[in-house]
Formats: structure tokens, sequence, C-alpha cells
């Protein structure tokens, strides 16, 4: 392993300004977004909604830094025959990919997932970082309810995020650690900071008994957030400070960079919470996103399945991403988003 190189990369992902595009839908995932603007998930649906939004050149150059594909897509070619990955890499952004396999119910755990994908993982990776992945993707799920996460959830998928962290940097590759702390259920702000800093704790934990050099991972978790279903939602002061607390507990300075995922906030709410953080700093590490629905919910709906609607959807991507870099900065305002509707 060339830790200095990984240590680029990690870097580069989370460069000021500059945050992750998660591209990474499954294709139960992409058919789910698609059947709500009406449009047919084919294959080539699917090129042409993803080469719609790397061919925004403007928004991957200034504010991409790069992009996690799904298995499908890192072989695709664009209409004009040039593979996506060059795409993405002509834009100045690096190509990245999911590689988890997603999930299964853990036995004895009623309620609770386990990630899977690891038996072969190590092939795998070799043929990805040949087509020019640089770093990858796995998404631990861990659900709050009534009695759940038990610690042998939280443990089970720590221990896989840590064995295939360790994988990828054998392999040249930057491991994006994600442990996703669902925002589905009724829990209130606190729960969610209390599991999350449990999550945290065990992931790095794991990942210190694998051998894993944090310079050379980017950590992807959930913010402390009220669930969905929770009739008081914590204002964003109090998400943003909750969640610099928390992260400040769990996790060590030698990570390059914290990189959000959006897990069914609101565009605006995602953006806001992210600049907010931000404006509390100095911080130990860059704070980011790699978001997926809050920078994707907007152009899905201007595009709509249609070649002619193209330029107005990469205006809604690129205004997103915009709007998120300014937040990555701590230099997002409201008014920003009033002036661009
Ligand atoms: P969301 O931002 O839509 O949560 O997606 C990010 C992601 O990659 C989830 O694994």
């Amino acid at each position: 392993m060339n830790l200095s190189e990984l240590n680029k990369i990690a870097n580069a992902m989370v460069a000021p300004g500059k945050g992750i595009l998660a591209a990474d839908e499954s294709s139960g995932t992409i058919k789910k977004r698609f059947d709500a603007i009406n449009v047919e998930s084919t294959e080539d649906n699917r090129r042409d909604y993803r080469e719609m939004m790397f061919r925004s050149t403007e928004a991957m150059k200034n504010h991409i830094s790069g992009v996690i594909l799904y298995d499908e897509t890192i072989w695709q070619k664009a209409k004009d025959g040039t593979p996506l990955v060059k795409v993405i890499e002509q834009a100045g952004s690096i190509p990245g990919i999911k590689v988890d396999e997603g999930t299964q119910p853990l036995p004895n755990c009623p309620g609770e997932l386990i990630t899977i994908g690891l038996d072969k993982l190590a092939g795998r990776l070799a043929k990805y970082y040949e087509a020019g992945a640089r770093f990858a993707k796995w998404r631990a799920v861990i659900d709050i309810g009534a009695g759940i996460p038990s610690h042998n959830a939280i443990h089970a998928n720590a221990h896989a995020l840590a064995r295939y962290a360790a994988l990828c940097q054998a392999a040249q590759i930057v491991p994006i650690v994600e442990p996703e702390v669902l925002m589905d259920g009724d829990h209130d702000i606190d729960r969610c900071f209390h599991v999350t800093e449990w999550v945290l704790k065990e992931t790095f934990q794991e990942l210190y008994y694998a051998g894993v050099p944090l310079e050379g991972i980017v950590l992807k978790p959930n913010m402390a957030i009220s669930g969905k279903k929770n009739g008081k939602r914590a204002s964003v002061q109090e998400v943003a400070e909750k969640t610099v607390r928390m992260l400040k507990n769990c996790v060590p300075g030698a990570v390059p960079g914290i990189a959000f995922l959006s897990g069914g906030q609101s565009d605006e709410e995602a953006t806001a919470h992210l600049d907010a953080m931000n404006k509390l700093g100095p911080l130990p590490w860059k704070l980011t996103f790699s978001y997926g629905r809050a920078l994707q919910a907007a152009p899905q709906k201007a595009w709509g399945g249609k070649a002619e609607n193209v330029g107005s959807a990469q205006r809604a991507f690129s205004h997103r991403a915009l709007m998120n870099s300014l937040a990555s900065k701590g230099e997002w305002k409201a008014d920003l988003e009033k002036k661009a509707a």
C-alpha cells in the first residue's frame, strides 16, 4: 500500500469547496426514482440520465471532487462512445465505485441487516482499479427502533466495514467508510446522537484492529438529526452543534475528511446543516457532502426523461452543487436559494 498516494486522493475528495456526487443507486433504487418521474428504467435511460450530470462541466470541475458509480455505470459508454469514466476524468473529477452487494437479514437479530460482498472483493477491486476507480464505497445500515440496534448488529457491520477498508487500501483504492444510522424512525435527535456515537466508536475500533491507516480513508456518516416520524424537529443550529460534538467525540483528526450522506433530508435542509456545521469551525477535518438524493432530486425532476430538458436539468444540478460547495466552506446563505428559484 502506498499510503501517501491514498492520502493524496482522500484529500482531493474533500478539497476545499468540493464534495462527492453519490450516483451509485442500485438497479432497484434508480427504478424507484425513475418511477416517480414516469421514466422507464432502461439501461439507456440510466446512462442518459447520469451522462447529463457528468457533462455538467462547470459543476463537475468546480464543485464535484468525485462520483460514486454503480457497477453498471463504470462499464458504460456515453452516447458518443466515450467511456463514462473518461467523461468524469475529463471533467477533472475522480471516479469511484460502490462495492458492497446490499444487505441481508442478520441471524438472531430481528429487523437488523448486515451488508454483504466481502468474499470476492479483492478480485473485484483489482478490476475496478483497472477501470479507473480510485475510491470505493461500502454502506452499513443501522436502524433505530424498539430494542434496536443491538450490539451484535453494530459490531458485525463495523467489522465488515473494517475488512472492506483494509481490502480497498491493499488495492490502492481509498475506502469511503459509510455507517449509516437511518433517520426513518420516530426517535428524537438525542437518540440518534447516542446510537451514531456508539456506531462510530465501534467502527473506528474495528478499523484500528484491522490496521487501517486513517489518513487513507474518508468517513461518510449521517448527521445527528431527528427521526422523520418525530413531530419535534431539531433546529438547524441544534443539528449542527450536536453533529459536530458527536464527531469530535469519535473521529480522530488523522481522518482527512468527512463527507455526509443526505439520508432523506430535503435539498435545502442538507445544505443548511452542512453550512451551519462549517460555520462552527475551525474543525479537525474537512466537512463536506457526499449526497445522492439532495443533489439529484432537483435535476431528476427537471429532466423527466426528455432530451430537450437536459439543459434545465444541468442547471438544476449545477445549482445544488454550487449551494453545497458554498456550504462546505460555511459560505451559504438562504437568500441564494430564493434568487435562483
Ligand atoms: P443519500 O444522500 O441520498 O442518502 O445517498 C447517499 C448515499 O450514497 C447512500 O449510500
